[in-house]
């Protein structure tokens, strides 16, 4: 049989997905899988990379991160954050908006994506900032390339207002039809701006001030408004950063009545906790918070049980001068993580907590599915575009944050021992860390992957009374 050449064979190497691990080779032409299999079912390539030892996995999609472009290029731009996507075995990140100007008109959009075209070596997609005064840009910024939409229920860094719940019932009302998936940062404003105020009245400067000011009835309040919201209006939402097992209820609840919500955690949350505020003060400093420990077990479960749906990172750079604060007050929140994702989980495996299939299944299959990517993103299949990581389950490191990508060299995870690492990272078949170095080359290789996603079509509820609705009446009356 004549098969057409390809342009690389990843041979020997133990191929990952949600369901198995099969010892099998890989076939890459064209930026895209043409086969997976035994020797004999492989075509003659140009290239090959010997994988024998080493598990071959789906990049791992991001959805999750802030690379500050533009706006804040010392905390970091479009090429260091990719740069440490790519060192992290991540192919795809979806950035947030809260950049200067942030993400909410078509015209910030656009220069957004001539910033990421230029500068990414990695795949991305850009969120739109949903917020009280964006609503009416919501149609030109789904025109204008967005992967979603991003709303914030509470202030975090960036100062984005908040929207109202009246905004955001409307906000959900005009995005329903579109489609898109809102991700939303489920802290409920008022209620931690005034427990900061009586705390800061107090005096209270120190670190753990932090997490007495959000208890995780602030994220239970805005996940189960925010569910019920969806459910009104027939929106797809996705919870970013659940901190607490209290939030697991009104996400289950909701997932049980059929609202199109899903949910993300990051390593900080399942394997850090209140007792290391001391050791790392304003470092920890982070939204939501680092909670008791109590919380990661059952966010674990919820992991293996499917209640909470990925991993994401919150790649959240800042510099060492904006983390060291005295008054934690004034600490920028959180800390880069795009980098140290998949060592983390992947040393977790190592340690027997999961299986290297049900990682895959969170940071690659079910990032893919939820944002309309799936099966062109997520897995090693053919037909699917070559984003792939090989990762060494054997290889350890100790993390050291000097030694990091982004521009951001300070994290919690600094000193701490991981073993499994990826070594290669390939985007659309093109290697962009090859034995754990950049290739020069690489910048600008990203694209948007906006234009290759494909939403299921949206079922929107109660549209007969949605504002648009009711002031059409009104028009019509008159
Ligand atoms: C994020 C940031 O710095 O942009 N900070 C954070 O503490 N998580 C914003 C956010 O996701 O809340
Ligand atoms: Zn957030």
């Amino acid at each position: 049989m004549q098969m057409t050449s390809a342009d690389l064979l990843i041979c020997g190497g133990k191929v990952v997905t949600p369901q198995s691990v099969v010892e099998a080779n890989v076939a890459i032409k064209d930026g895209t899988i043409i086969a997976v299999g035994s020797d004999g079912a492989m075509p003659q390539a140009r290239e090959t990379l010997d994988a024998s030892g080493l598990y071959v996995l789906p990049g791992a999609i991001d959805v999750h991160v802030h690379f500050r472009d533009p706006g804040y290029p010392h905390k970091e731009d479009f090429a260091s954050g990719t740069a440490a996507a790519a060192f992290g075995g991540v192919t795809t990140v979806f950035d947030m908006p809260n950049t200067i100007p942030p993400a909410g008109t078509a015209e910030a959009l656009a220069a957004k994506h001539r910033i990421a075209a230029e500068k990414a070596h990695v795949d991305f997609g850009l969120y739109g900032l949903l917020g009280e005064d964006t609503i009416a840009h919501v149609p030109a910024l789904v025109a204008a390339g967005v992967i979603g939409f991003k709303l914030y229920m509470g202030n975090t860094f960036g100062r984005i207002p908040c929207p109202s719940t009246g905004a955001m019932l409307e906000a959900f009302e005009v995005v329903a039809p579109t489609g898109k998936r809102i991700s939303l940062h489920a802290e409920t404003n008022s209620i931690m701006e005034r427990r900061e105020a009586r705390l800061r009245g107090a005096g209270r400067l120190d670190p753990l001030a932090h997490l007495a000011s959000r208890p995780a009835v602030v994220a239970v309040e805005a996940v189960s408004r925010a569910a019920l919201l969806a459910e009104w209006t027939g929106a797809r939402i996705h919870i970013l950063h659940i901190s607490s097992a209290e939030e697991l209820r009104p996400l289950r609840e909701a997932k049980a009545r059929g609202v199109d919500i899903t949910g993300e955690t990051c390593p900080h949350y399942i394997m850090l906790s209140s007792e290391d505020y001391a050791r790392f003060a304003g470092t920890i400093r982070v939204n939501p918070p680092v909670r008791e420990k109590r919380n990661q077990e059952p966010l674990w479960q919820a992991l293996a049980d499917g209640t909470i749906d990925l991993i994401a990172t919150d790649h959240a750079p800042h510099s060492p001068e904006e983390k060291t604060r005295n008054d934690i007050w004034t600490v920028d929140c959180g800390f880069p993580g795009v980098e140290t994702q998949m060592p983390l989980m992947l040393t977790e495996a190592n340690a027997g907590r999961f299986g290297i299939c049900d990682y895959v299944r969170w940071s690659a299959a079910n990032p893919a599915r939820i944002f309309g990517l799936y099966p062109r993103k997520g897995v090693v299949a053919p037909g699917s575009d070559a984003d792939i990581t090989v990762v060494d389950l054997a290889r350890e490191l100790t993390i050291e944050d000097a030694a990091l990508q982004s521009r951001s060299k300070i994290t919690p995870w600094n000193g701490r021992r991981v073993k499994g690492l990826p070594i290669h990272t390939l985007v659309r078949g093109r290697f962009v860390m090859r034995n754990r170095a950049l290739l020069p080359h690489t910048r600008g290789w990203g694209r948007s992957v906006h234009a290759i996603q494909k939403m299921p079509p949206a079922r929107v509820r109660n549209a007969d009374g949605t504002m648009q609705a009711i002031v059409r009446l009104r028009e019509h009356a008159a």
